[in-house]
């Protein structure tokens, strides 16, 4: 009996350990995904930096989502190509890293297809080859002062996008001998029907260079376009080519080109251009410089290849921070988030054309309770926020605070859209971060607001997108109140869930 007792005791401390340790991993997995500051849905990597936004493509089933990433430190380094799934552009399942560095540089930014017909012979018909299109930065070259250190290389994987090779031809185009050369961005143009050739959209310098291929492997030359009045405060990056098409059915053709620094409140931003692109040549239509988002955290976006014709979006994802302070912000474990994904929709003005962006609607499925109100102000009782609002007034502001005295305020006077980060929250890790940034707001009117609210960033969408800010903030306590003035009857406030 004795025995048995001393064995019963033995097993419940086994058990009790057991349970211990099983509770240590899941509080250490929470908090992985629970610090301060942490995102709680958007995407961010488990660990350590990240930039752009690459190589995102569409495949049975899968959103992939490639990006910049620098996995032994959190301020920018020697880039690979980090890597994440999604099934629904909401939850992520964070992958191991798809591209390191090798002989002829580190990954820098760029773009994957599926390679559906083979034109390449990398896969087959039956298996296609996702191939990744990037630039290859060779830091020594840099350093030696010589001009061809960016060229432009291929990797493809044959197994969505799990294991990858990188092609032994690469470089598949060769440095003219420009400092910068970098971001290929390729899609698969139709000339006439049943006909048609990769097009490859690269950033050189302050123009973009198109060339073609009948293969992804041989490059021919085949135009650039800049134009006299575009944004050219600093380097062209991370350009994207693609049709949208109005509600009346007028197709246009579309060139995303990123910029820094020179954006509209200051460092980096994404300007666009709207015209026709005929197989060689852009040509643009107006000469006005357009902003896809007014906010100061959302660059280097660019659209996800393959979506299927049955889905018909042009999906696109930003990069949320700004190369002003993105390597100090006060994070530690990770740095930097992507912004909510969109679907970018061309909308008739007059004469003229402008993109407007929608968060995707698979995002309702993390709305956890909703309330409509009309009051002028109350508590919010959770942390993670979207409001739909429509304004009464010609004139509206918000305002977010939390009992440490500090205020996030997002306003409309006339035909501007403001938002003040000034006291809202942590700002002092860089001097101009504190500051109120401004957006023009088409024809003065705002019918429709809708707003995100993360841990740490705001996303306002004026009339369906019209009009956007995306803002990074680091209040130090969640807001808990929220006044309002201008708005009506029509109020919709949705907690969130975390995605993690
Ligand atoms: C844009 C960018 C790209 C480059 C990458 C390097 O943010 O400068 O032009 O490929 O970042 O990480």
């Amino acid at each position: 009996m004795k025995i048995f007792n001393q064995l019963l005791a033995v097993f419940f401390l086994f058990l009790a350990l057991a349970c211990a340790t099983d509770k240590k991993e899941e509080t250490a997995n929470e908090s992985k995904f629970n610090e301060p500051y942490r995102p709680q849905f958007h995407f961010t990597p488990a660990t350590n930096w990240m930039n752009d936004p690459n190589g995102m493509v569409y495949y049975d089933g899968e959103y992939h989502l490639f990006y910049q990433h620098h996995p032994d430190g959190n301020v920018w380094g020697p880039m690979h190509w980090g890597h994440a799934i999604s099934t629904d552009l909401v939850y992520w399942e964070h992958m191991p890293v798809a591209l390191a560095p090798d002989s002829l540089g580190t990954i820098f930014s760029g773009s994957a297809v599926m390679d559906l017909e083979n034109t390449s012979g990398l896969g087959t018909t039956e298996a296609p080859a996702m191939v990744a299109i990037y630039t290859y930065h060779d830091a020594a070259g840099a350093e030696a002062g010589r001009d061809d250190f960016q060229t432009q290389g291929i990797a493809y994987s044959t197994d969505k996008g799990r294991s990858w090779t990188k092609y032994e031809g690469n470089p598949v185009l060769k440095n003219p001998g420009i400092r910068d050369f970098r971001d290929p961005k390729v899609a698969w143009v139709e000339t006439a029907p049943q006909q048609g050739k990769w097009i490859m959209t690269l950033a050189v310098k302050d123009k973009i260079s198109f060339y073609s291929s009948p293969n992804l492997l041989d490059w021919t030359f085949e135009s650039d376009f800049n134009t006299e009045w575009a944004a050219y405060g600093g380097v062209w990056e991370c350009p994207d080519l693609f049709t949208l098409t109005t509600d009346g059915g007028e197709e246009k053709w579309v060139l995303l080109v990123s910029i820094n620094p020179g954006g509209p409140n200051g460092g980096s931003a994404t300007q666009y251009f709207i015209g026709d692109f005929d197989g060689s040549n852009f040509n643009v239509e107006s000469s006005e410089i357009k902003w896809l988002d007014y906010g100061t955290d959302n660059y280097a976006g660019v659209t996800w290849s393959n979506v299927p014709e049955s889905d018909g979006r042009r999906l696109f994802i930003g990069w949320m921070s700004n190369w002003n302070y993105a390597n100090i912000v006060p994070t530690e474990n990770w740095r930097s988030a992507m912004t909510l994904p969109r679907s970018l929709h061309l909308v008739k003005k007059g004469d003229g054309f402008l993109i407007a962006s929608k968060p995707v609607e698979e995002l309702e499925k993390i709305r956890s309770s909703s309330q409509s109100f009309s009051e002028e102000g109350f508590s919010l009782t959770e942390e993670l926020v979207e409001l739909e609002l429509q304004p009464k007034e010609a004139d509206f502001s918000l305002e977010f605070s939390n009992d440490s005295g500090e205020k996030l305020l997002v306003s409309k006077v006339g035909n501007q859209l403001s938002l003040d980060r000034s006291t809202s929250g942590e700002t002092d890790f860089w001097d101009g971060f504190g500051t109120v940034h401004h957006a023009p707001i088409a024809a003065n009117k705002a019918e429709k607001v809708h707003i995100f609210l993360d841990r740490s960033s705001i996303e306002v969408f004026i009339n369906d997108g019209e009009t956007v800010m995306t803002e990074i903030i680091f209040p130090t306590k969640p807001y808990t109140e929220l006044k309002l003035t201008g708005f009506g009857e029509n109020n919709s406030l949705y907690y969130l869930e975390s995605i993690w």
